[in-house]
């Protein structure tokens, strides 16, 4: 992806100013590239500043804009609102706000450590809580605005080893839906990704796993997603005008693999319990 040119770029969001946060992940970073790709100014954050500063060269080809890196630590309230000032110098306001920081602790829940449930909601939901109210009012100002929040199947399911997980996933689909309806007469929209089985660093420890390939072997077109299926969805969201208060889910037949899916985090759950014990 990242040998594509200038001379393919659509253009279809030039004046754009995106927000990306968890720019320095697999999902967030390849929405950043697409976002640029057609046009959009993009503004990437995470808390690696070196990952996100090779970000802004990959970016620096898209247009002859200045993609903006902002360092920011999802969990630290002052810390968002540094990232919303930094957004908002010179008079720019962000257009596309697209919440992608996430972070998932796996655990029955009875070994659930209170602070890996806190990171979660801190990260996974009120943080993107916290950053959309600081670049909302610039939305309103002008009357159009798009967020994008990447949840999950999960939120939507559920699974063994991932309550915690779930639960801020499931949070941002309420908040998501409940903000479209605030916002909607503004002409601001509010929808929400829940990316099935997607490869980044996140999922590798999984994949890893020998019993992986049979869940692989039950995915209806034998594959996990890539990040670039889910960036696809975003640029989608970010055009499509007449959509709001909507989950976009790419997977694929997520009910196929959940079962296997339990299966496959149980045993690595377990197997992680032995080991700490160890
Ligand atoms: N991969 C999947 O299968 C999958 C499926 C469904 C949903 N998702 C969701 O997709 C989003 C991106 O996940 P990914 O797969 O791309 O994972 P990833 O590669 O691990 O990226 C996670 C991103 O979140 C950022 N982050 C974590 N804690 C943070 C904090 N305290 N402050 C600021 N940023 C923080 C990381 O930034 P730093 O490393 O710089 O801290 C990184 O950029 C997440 O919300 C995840 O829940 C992923």
């Amino acid at each position: 992806m990242a040998t594509r040119t200038a001379s393919i770029l659509r253009g279809t969001l030039s004046g754009k100013t995106a927000l990306v946060t968890g720019a320095s992940g697999g999902i967030g970073s390849s929405i950043a590239l697409e976002l640029a790709y057609r046009g959009a100014q993009v503004i990437v954050s995470g808390r690696n500043r070196s990952k996100l500063e090779a970000l802004q060269t990959k970016l620096q080809p898209c247009e002859k804009l200045s993609h903006i890196v902002a360092a920011c630590d999802m969990r630290v309230p002052s810390s968002i609102s540094e990232l919303a000032k930094s957004a908002a110098a010179d008079g720019r306001g962000v257009d596309i706000l697209v919440n992608a920081a996430g972070v998932s602790h796996d655990s029955l829940l009875l070994r659930l450590k209170e602070k890996e449930m806190e990171e979660m909601v801190q990260v996974n939901l009120t943080g993107a809580m916290l950053l959309t109210k600081a670049v909302v009012p610039h939305m309103l100002r002008q009357k159009s605005g798009c967020i994008i929040n990447i949840s999950s199947v999960i939120g939507q399911h559920g699974n063994v080893g991932q309550s915690g997980y779930a639960a801020t996933k499931a949070g941002l689909l309420g908040f998501t839906k409940s903000l479209a309806k605030e916002l909607g007469s503004r002409g601001v929209r509010v929808n929400a990704i829940a990316p099935g089985y997607i490869d980044t660093e996140l999922t590798r420890r999984i994949i890893e796993q020998p019993a992986s390939r049979a869940l692989i072997d039950r995915i209806p077109l034998q594959r996990m997603g890539t990040v670039e299926d889910v960036a696809h969805g975003a640029v989608f969201l970010a055009e499509a005008q007449y959509m709001t208060g909507q989950v976009s889910r790419h997977d694929v037949l997520h009910e196929c693999i959940i079962p296997q899916m339990c299966e496959i985090k149980l045993i690595s759950t377990t197997l992680a319990h032995i080991f700490c014990r160890c």
